[in-house]
């Protein structure tokens, strides 16, 4: 059995990820949440993670430097990396929209649209047939229209509440969004016989707990 390397996403996905893991009978160490290691091999396991940016991910796994990453949608539409997707984790739900402030409609001309995600939001706008300028921020992406940045944004909502608490308002939602698991092409051919393993294990996990939900 050859060793699988996967790429995990440091972050609010993360928690989630490792205890789909850890349910689906993968004995992994306490230092896989705590320590500032990016790289934990769990031999016993056959396993090896890195602990990259979430938006990272589908990169590593395109390289094939990593055979598998956990990965949000959100990245993967983002990015359009050469991985293939081979499951819903159902895990860490939220959706892609437009905001911004409350009864204020756009600039006729060139609004401007802060975001993380440019290319999602310039095939957006395109798609509804809309000219706008796309201005990438990092993170902290309700700031722009509240401080005359942006005329909107479009951003992640899980709660609602970043919106709700900084006065904004959602004008659209673009698309749901849950984490994937997603593999490296020439992994996926290399080390089927582990992957399915791993895939098995997952859906299993996944379907219980659709049915205790
Ligand atoms: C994400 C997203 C929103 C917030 C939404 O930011 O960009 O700001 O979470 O979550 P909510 O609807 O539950 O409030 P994140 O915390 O990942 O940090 P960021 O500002 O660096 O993007």
């Amino acid at each position: 059995m050859s060793m699988l390397t996967i790429a995990m996403p440091k972050g609010r996905i993360f928690e989630e990820a490792a205890e789909l893991l850890r349910l689906a009978g993968y004995q992994l160490p306490p230092e896989l949440d705590d320590s500032r290691k990016l790289i934990i091999e769990v031999p016993e396991e056959n396993l090896r993670f890195f602990l990259a940016k979430p938006m990272d991910v589908a990169t590593y796994v395109e390289y094939g430097v990593a055979d598998l990453g956990i990965a949000g949608k959100d990245v993967l539409l983002e990015e359009d990396r050469d991985v293939y997707e081979l499951l819903d984790l159902k895990i860490s739900p939220c959706y892609l929209a437009v905001a911004g402030l409350p009864d204020t409609p756009m600039n006729e001309v060139a609004p401007k649209i802060a975001t993380k995600y440019p290319n999602v939001a310039s095939t957006y706008f395109r798609e509804q047939g809309e000219q706008v300028e796309i201005i990438k921020l990092n993170g902290s992406i309700e700031l722009a229209p509240l401080i005359g940045l942006a005329d909107r944004i479009v951003d992640i909502v899980s709660t609602g509440r970043t919106l709700k608490e900084n006065g904004l308002v959602e004008y659209e939602t673009i698309v749901g969004i849950t984490s994937r698991l997603i593999v490296n092409p020439v992994s996926y051919r290399m080390k089927d016989g582990e992957i399915h393993d791993l895939v098995d294990r997952l859906t299993g996990v996944i379907a219980d707990k659709a049915v205790s939900s």
